[in-house]
């Protein structure tokens, strides 16, 4: 049965800083597959604005994003699942997330701006997991940054080789079209929103006098450029791709439907199908016959009368049923889903089996968080789900005394979503909620009000970056204990983390407590395992 439905699928994410085009990129793959008929189907799920007031866009902007969740098409004889990740780069964490549930990556670079800050962070996120990645330089119908000098910073700021697979030929109102260095072949530019035709030459090689007929005296500098890449850059393997050692790259224009077809072809050809996971008893192979998957994103029902939410599940081994018993490991509970579904063509519909590389959604009445484990039995759980330091630190305090129950499930359900980390301060109980961008803060205080009926305010908080602390004995962090005891928190998971107020302070409380370990990002399934460690030093 499965094996073959396995290697069938490629699960991938389309990745880039804001508005390098990735919108369109997506689009523009949905109608080459035929998944859409008509350009502007997919609605851009970025919050452009970024006015902090802007409450009802982030609301409409939920209510898309549940849709374009997942993009699950037929290409080929393949099917495709493409994950859907946030534009805004105040919710980034919620992409590194979705990064751990696909088998590999589109990433987009703008050629006029080249390698940009959010593109850093997220190849970062990439190498964390040696994700196979693709480069797509988009844009070329404009005037960029010379193509040798693109490919060279992003071997420098990306921290990854590269091989051009195409090089372009002129840019901007000088761009020609592209040559395919393995095919020997030449797409010409010819700028359409609408037609996904391309119109190609094969020649013999770069030898060829055809080159010569085509373009003239621009033939001599596309052969220049085409053997200069040749002697830099190492040739094409398929086993570097696919261990994320190096990236081929695609030059091309997403917007005028160019560089597009040769792109897709050659994702379906080399992006690799699912492929083993790690848990914490060892690998999880996709072909495992049994049953088992994760959940990395919730999504809160935009229905305010029925607080359901989706969890949604990546299928890592054997098959998904309908109505069969599986197991939550972290609540050690047996499970049936009713109602699971799947994302075709951007509609849900009722599943009844799903393999490994799926992507499925399953109606959560608040008993999943990010990380959890389901398996046919099985006691481990999948890692490798990040969770990072928070950007921007609030104090919560609480408007109106007697909603207090309200905004502490509303804080239970909206931190299970990930939308914010909360941390409560060992010895006082404050609680203090940490977020990568302010935006979110916006977010919470909107839908604690609407969906939980609590009005909340978050005082800022002069602090850095929160570090979780990991140790082996107790008086490891004597110090940390003893005098910087209101810098130190617990988390959901009452793992230990020290909130520094600077560099400074978190420099000083390793040089003071050089046997404790303190990391800026920890995983989700991961429990400290000092819980009575920990629980001591809140008595003390
Ligand atoms: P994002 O999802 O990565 O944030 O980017 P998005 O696709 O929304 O594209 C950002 C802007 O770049 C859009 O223009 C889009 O039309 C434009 N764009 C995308 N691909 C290309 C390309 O190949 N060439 C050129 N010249 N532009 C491209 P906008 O004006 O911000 O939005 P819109 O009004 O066109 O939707």
């Amino acid at each position: 049965m499965s094996q073959s439905e396995i290697n069938k699928r490629k699960t991938f994410a389309i990745i880039s800083h804001p508005d390098a085009g990735k919108t369109t990129l997506t689009e523009k793959i949905l109608l080459y597959s035929g998944a859409i008929q008509v350009a502007g189907a997919v609605k851009s799920n970025k919050i452009r604005k970024t006015a902090t007031s802007d409450f009802l866009e982030i609301e409409k902007q939920r209510g898309i994003s549940v849709a374009t969740s997942v993009l699950s098409f037929q290409y080929k004889d393949y099917k495709i699942n493409l994950l859907d990740t946030p534009g805004h780069k105040d919710f980034a964490e919620d992409t590194y997330r979705t990064l751990t549930a696909v088998d590999s990556v589109i990433l987009v670079v703008d050629c006029v701006k080249g390698v940009e800050e959010q593109t850093e962070k997220l190849m970062q996120v990439c190498r964390m997991r040696n994700t196979p990645v693709i480069i797509f330089i988009n844009k070329f119908d404009r005037d960029g940054k010379d193509p040798v000098e693109l490919l060279d910073e992003l071997e420098a700021k990306l921290r990854i080789r590269v091989r051009p697979l195409t090089y372009p030929l002129g840019m901007g109102n000088r761009f020609k079209g592209v040559y395919n260095i393995y095919k020997n072949s030449f797409a010409f530019y010819r700028p359409s929103k609408s037609r996904i035709s391309e119109e190609s030459r094969v020649f013999s090689g770069l030898h060829d006098s055809g080159l010569d007929d085509v373009f003239g005296s621009a033939a001599a500098a596309l052969r220049h450029d085409i053997e200069l890449v040749d002697t830099i850059y190492e040739n094409f393997s398929l086993d570097a791709y696919s261990t994320g050692q190096l990236a081929p790259v695609f030059f091309g224009s997403a917007l005028n439907n160019f560089g597009v077809q040769e792109l897709l072809d050659t994702f379906v050809e080399i992006a690799p199908a699912p492929a083993s996971r790690s848990t914490t008893h060892g690998e999880v192979s996709p072909h495992d016959s049994k049953f088992s998957g994760f959940v990395f994103k919730i999504h809160a029902n935009i229905d305010p009368h029925h607080r359901n939410r989706i969890a949604f599940l990546r299928v890592c081994s054997g098959t998904f049923e309908r109505n069969k018993v599986y197991h939550h490991v972290r609540l050690n509970r047996q499970l049936k889903f009713a109602a699971p579904f799947t994302f075709l063509a951007q509609s849900k519909s009722l599943l009844e089996t799903a393999f490994a590389g799926d992507v499925i959604g399953l109606y959560d009445s608040g008993i999943f968080t990010i990380g959890d484990t389901l398996t046919e039995g099985d006691v481990f759980m999948f890692k490798g789900i990040p969770r990072f330091s928070p950007e921007v630190f609030g104090v919560i305090r609480n408007l109106d005394p007697f909603k207090s129950k309200q905004l502490e499930k509303g804080i239970r359900h909206l931190t299970d979503e990930g939308l914010a980390q909360m941390f409560v301060q060992l010895h006082s109980n404050e609680k203090v909620v940490g977020v990568v961008g302010a935006l979110q803060f916006d977010v919470l205080k909107y839908r604690l009000l609407h969906e939980y009926g609590a009005r909340v305010d978050f005082l800022p908080m002069a602090a850095f970056k929160a570090f979780w602390v990991r140790y082996d004995n107790k008086k490891d962090i004597d110090d940390l204990v003893r005098f910087r005891s209101s810098s130190l928190y617990h988390d959901k998971a009452e793992s230990l983390v020290f909130i520094a107020n600077s560099e400074y302070s978190i420099n000083l409380a390793r040089e003071n407590n050089p046997n404790a370990e303190f990391l800026s990002s920890t995983e989700h399934n991961i429990q400290t395992l000092h819980l009575q460690e920990t629980a001591q030093i809140t008595a003390a």
